[in-house]
C-alpha cells in the first residue's frame, strides 16, 4: 500500500493538513474560552457596580438597611446570590452561601474575583463608598451556563475536527489521483510500446506542464530508438541479401558441376568462380565485422608510425592492376614524406576502396588522379576521376552502409555497398573526415582529411 505514490502523498497531505487543523482549532478553542470567561467577569463586575450605585442612592436617602434589602430584590439578584456588607456587618443577603463566600474572601480595596470549585460558582467582591461609609457588595454567580457554553464549543471542535480531517483525506486522495492520472496514462501507453510498434508515441495533453515535458522526452527517446532499430533492421536485411547472392552463385555453379561429368578444365573453372565468390563473401563479412566493432565501441586500432605517401603509393601500384586492363589511366603525383600515426591496415583499406571505386565507376579511356598534400596540421588525400559521377540526390547517401546508386551495376562490379562506409569509418577513427564533390557525367572527387599529430 505504501508503494503507491497516491497513498503516500495523501498521507503526507493529511499529516500536514491535520496538524495545522489541530493546532488552529486548539488555539481558537483556548482563545474563545478565555474571551467567554472575561465576558462573564465583565458582566459580573457591571452588575456589582450597578448594584453599588443603586444602593448608594438609598444611603443618600438615609434608609440604609432597607435600602440594601431592596437593592438586592429590585436588581433581582436573589437567584444569583448577593450580599451587601457595611464593614463586617451584613446589611442584606439572598442566602448563606454568598455570606460565607464573602467572609472567606475578606474585604479588599479593589474589586476581586474568586472561584469556588466546590460550589462551582464565581464570586465578585466589589468595595465602594457611599456618604463616607465603606460598603462591599458581593455577587455569587453559578458557572454552569458559562461552562456549558465552553463545553458546547469544545464538542463542536472535537466532533468537527475528525470530520474535517476525513473530508480532507477524501479530497486529498481525489486531488492526488487527478493529478497523477496523466502519469498512469503515460505508463499504460508506454507499456504497450515494444520493438514491434516503436513508431507509436505517447499522447501529450499539455506539452508545457511537467508531465507533458516528460512525455515529450520519452517520445524523443522512442524516436531515437525507432530510428536505430530501423537502421539495424535494414542493415540485417541488406547484409542477408548481400550474402545470398554469392551463396546462390556458388550453389548454382556446384550444382551444374556435379550434374554430369566434366573436364578438368570445367571443374577448374567452377572452383575459380567459387573462390571468387568466397573472397567476396569474406570481404563483406570482414567489412561488416569492422563496422559492427566500431558501432559497439570495441574497435581496436593498431596505431603505428608510418609514411602516408608510401602507403598511398603502394595502394596506387596495386590499383594499376585494375586500371590498366580496363583502359583507365591512373596518375599518381609523388609527394614529400608525410609521417603519420595510424592503423596501416585500415588506412590501406580506405585508400584501396576509394581507388577501386574511382576505377570501377570510370569508363575506359577515363582518368583517375591521386594527390596527397599536407600542411602542419592536416594531410589531404584527393582522389578524382572522370567517371560517371554521382547524381545530386544520392551524394548524401553514398557513405551509408549497403547504399549504391545503381545496385545491379555495382554488384556486377563486385561491390557490396560497404566500401565507402569503411572509408568513412577509417577517416573518423583517425579523427578525420571524408567528403565528396561530384558532377554526374563529369566525374567525382573524394577528399579525405586526416589531422596530423593525433
Ligand atoms: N568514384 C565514384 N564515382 C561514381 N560513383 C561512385 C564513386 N564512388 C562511389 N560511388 C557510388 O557510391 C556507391 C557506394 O560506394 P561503395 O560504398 O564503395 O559501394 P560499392 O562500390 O560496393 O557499390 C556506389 O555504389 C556508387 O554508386
Ligand atoms: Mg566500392
Amino acid at each position: 500500500m505504501f508503494n503507491s505514490i497516491r497513498v503516500r502523498l495523501t498521507l503526507w497531505y493529511l499529516l500536514v493538513f491535520g496538524s495545522l487543523l489541530v493546532g488552529f482549532s486548539s488555539y481558537i478553542e483556548s482563545s474563545l474560552a478565555r474571551d467567554l470567561r472575561e465576558q462573564f467577569d465583565t458582566s459580573l463586575l457591571r452588575t456589582s457596580r450597578t448594584t453599588a450605585n443603586y444602593f448608594s442612592e438609598f444611603v443618600e436617602r438615609k434608609n440604609v438597611a432597607g435600602g440594601a434589602r431592596e437593592t438586592i430584590l429590585e436588581m433581582k439578584l436573589e437567584k444569583l446570590g448577593a450580599a451587601i456588607f457595611q464593614g463586617n456587618e451584613l446589611l442584606a443577603t439572598s442566602g448563606e452561601e454568598v455570606n460565607r463566600a464573602m467572609r472567606s474572601a475578606g474585604s479588599r480595596p479593589a474589586p476581586m474575583f474568586t472561584t469556588d470549585p466546590n460550589l462551582h460558582k464565581r464570586l465578585v467582591v466589589f468595595p465602594f463608598q457611599a456618604e463616607g461609609g465603606k460598603y462591599t457588595v458581593g455577587i455569587l454567580a453559578p458557572l454552569n451556563e458559562l461552562e456549558g457554553q465552553i463545553g458546547r464549543m469544545r464538542n463542536i471542535i472535537l466532533f468537527g475536527l475528525p470530520a474535517a480531517i476525513l473530508f480532507a483525506a477524501a479530497g486529498g486522495f481525489l486531488l492526488v489521483r487527478k493529478s497523477l492520472e496523466p502519469l498512469v496514462t503515460i505508463s499504460e501507453q508506454a507499456e504497450r510500446i515494444s520493438a514491434k510498434n516503436l513508431h507509436e508515441r505517447l499522447t501529450v495533453a499539455n506539452p508545457n506542464d511537467e508531465l507533458g515535458r516528460l512525455a515529450a522526452i520519452f517520445n524523443a527517446l522512442l524516436a531515437r530508438l525507432d530510428a536505430s532499430f530501423r537502421v539495424m533492421r535494414e542493415f540485417i536485411a541488406d547484409a542477408s541479401h548481400e550474402l545470398r547472392t554469392p551463396l546462390a552463385i556458388m550453389q548454382g555453379e556446384s550444382d551444374v558441376a556435379l550434374s554430369r561429368d566434366k573436364t578438368i578444365e570445367d571443374y577448374k573453372q567452377t572452383l575459380h568462380i567459387v573462390r571468387g565468390q568466397t573472397k567476396r563473401m569474406a570481404r563483406i563479412v570482414s567489412d561488416m565485422l569492422s563496422l559492427a566493432r566500431a558501432d559497439a565501441g570495441v574497435q581496436h586500432l593498431r596505431v603505428e608510425e608510418l609514411y602516408l605517401n608510401d602507403l598511398v603509393e603502394e595502394c596506387c601500384q596495386a590499383a594499376q592492376a585494375l586500371a590498366h586492363p580496363k583502359g583507365v589511366q591512373l596518375a599518381w603525383e609523388a609527394s614529400d614524406d608525410i609521417s603519420f600515426r595510424g592503423d596501416e591496415e585500415l588506412l590501406k583499406r580506405m585508400a584501396v576502396n576509394l581507388l577501386d571505386n574511382a576505377i570501377h565507376y570510370t569508363q575506359p579511356g577515363g582518368m583517375v588522379n591521386v594527390k596527397l598534400t599536407s600542411d602542419q596540421s592536416l594531410a589531404l588525400l584527393i582522389i578524382s576521376d572522370t567517371g560517371i559521377g554521382i547524381p545530386e540526390e544520392c551524394v548524401g547517401r553514398v557513405f551509408d552502409r549497403f547504399y549504391r546508386v545503381d545496385k545491379s551495376r555495382a554488384r556486377a562490379a563486385g561491390g557490396s555497398g560497404l566500401g565507402l562506409a569503411i572509408v568513412r569509418l577509417a577517416a573518423e577513427s583517425h579523427h578525420g573526415s571524408v567528403d565528396v564533390v561530384s558532377q554526374p557525367g563529369r566525374g567525382s572527387t573524394f577528399t579525405v582529411s586526416l589531422p596530423l599529430q593525433t
